[in-house]
């Protein structure tokens, strides 16, 4: 088992406000773990944390990973409409998850092309390669952002609620995805629908200001309130479901279709 990242007894936040206390985590290298709490509990920011992108105002964030050289960890940021306001290309997009280990001027091999090609044709939108992103559904964005994310072949894949805008079938492909890749990187994976990424996940973080680590992907709605997790499990056949209790979206995710 090789250690990859470590947070010990962090807390973080934006300016004055805490969001999150005492946090102590280990990923290892097979490791899959869903990361599950409420709106605004802190599942992002915890994945900032984990980038470097957000200082700890406590405690310690080790990336044992990075002495490598090559990129260490890849990431699908939680995407929002913004994101489609850019004007360049969805190979330029994937290929862009080449720069943090290669360098912003680092021109582009065939080779890194190829791999492009072939992360797109696997998400099944390798006719997209071409277009801009404002061309784009949200759903496609979202799988070209994981293309992005899958490039540099990370030790350590981080999804941000990569189920978004994708249908349902697009969501059982990748997670099907996942479970090949987690034979060759960990994961850790931020979702709202607990029942479906329980059904993947081998262990379970709840976030909602303090982190409760779930050695299980099984966990029950008990559990979930000791854990401070206000969050609802509903079941649908064979693939269990979920939708946040107090959900402030006009979209509830309740995907009936897979009955
Ligand atoms: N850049 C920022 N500046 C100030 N406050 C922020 C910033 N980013 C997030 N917050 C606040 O920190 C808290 C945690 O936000 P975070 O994005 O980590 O939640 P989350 O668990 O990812 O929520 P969601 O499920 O909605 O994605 C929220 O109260 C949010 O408003
Ligand atoms: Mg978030």
């Amino acid at each position: 088992m090789t250690k990859l990242l470590q947070l010990t007894n962090v807390s973080a936040g934006y300016n004055d406000m805490v969001v999150l206390r005492d946090v102590n985590l280990e990923i290892n290298d097979h490791d899959f773990i869903g990361v599950i709490g409420p709106n605004g509990g802190g599942k992002t920011t915890l994945i900032k944390i984990m980038l470097g992108l957000l200082k700890p105002a406590r405690g310690s964030v080790t990336r044992f990973g990075e002495a490598s050289g090559s990129s260490f960890i890849g990431y699908l940021p939680q995407v929002t409409q913004v994101d489609k306001k850019f004007p360049i290309t969805v190979l330029d997009i994937v290929l862009s998850g080449l720069m943090s280990s290669r360098g912003k001027f680092y021109r582009y091999s065939r080779h890194d092309n190829e791999t492009a090609h072939q992360l797109l044709a696997q998400m099944g939108i390798g006719g997209l390669a071409h277009r801009t992103s404002r061309e784009l559904s949200g759903g496609q964005l979202q799988r070209v952002f994981i293309c992005r994310a899958l490039i540099s072949n990370p030790k350590l894949l981080i999804l941000d609620e990569p189920n978004t805008f994708v249908d349902n079938r697009f969501e059982s492909d990748l997670y099907e995805r996942l479970i090949e890749l987690n034979k060759k990187m960990a994961i850790l994976i931020v979702s709202h629908d607990v029942g479906t990424i329980s059904y993947y996940v081998k262990t379970i973080a709840c976030v909602n200001e303090y982190l409760h680590y779930h050695r299980s992907n099984i966990i029950t709605e008990q559990q979930l309130a000791d854990y401070n997790c206000p969050l609802q499990i509903i079941t649908h056949g064979d693939v269990p479901h979920t939708v946040l209790q107090k959900h402030e979206h006009d979209h509830v995710h309740n995907h009936d279709s897979h009955e």
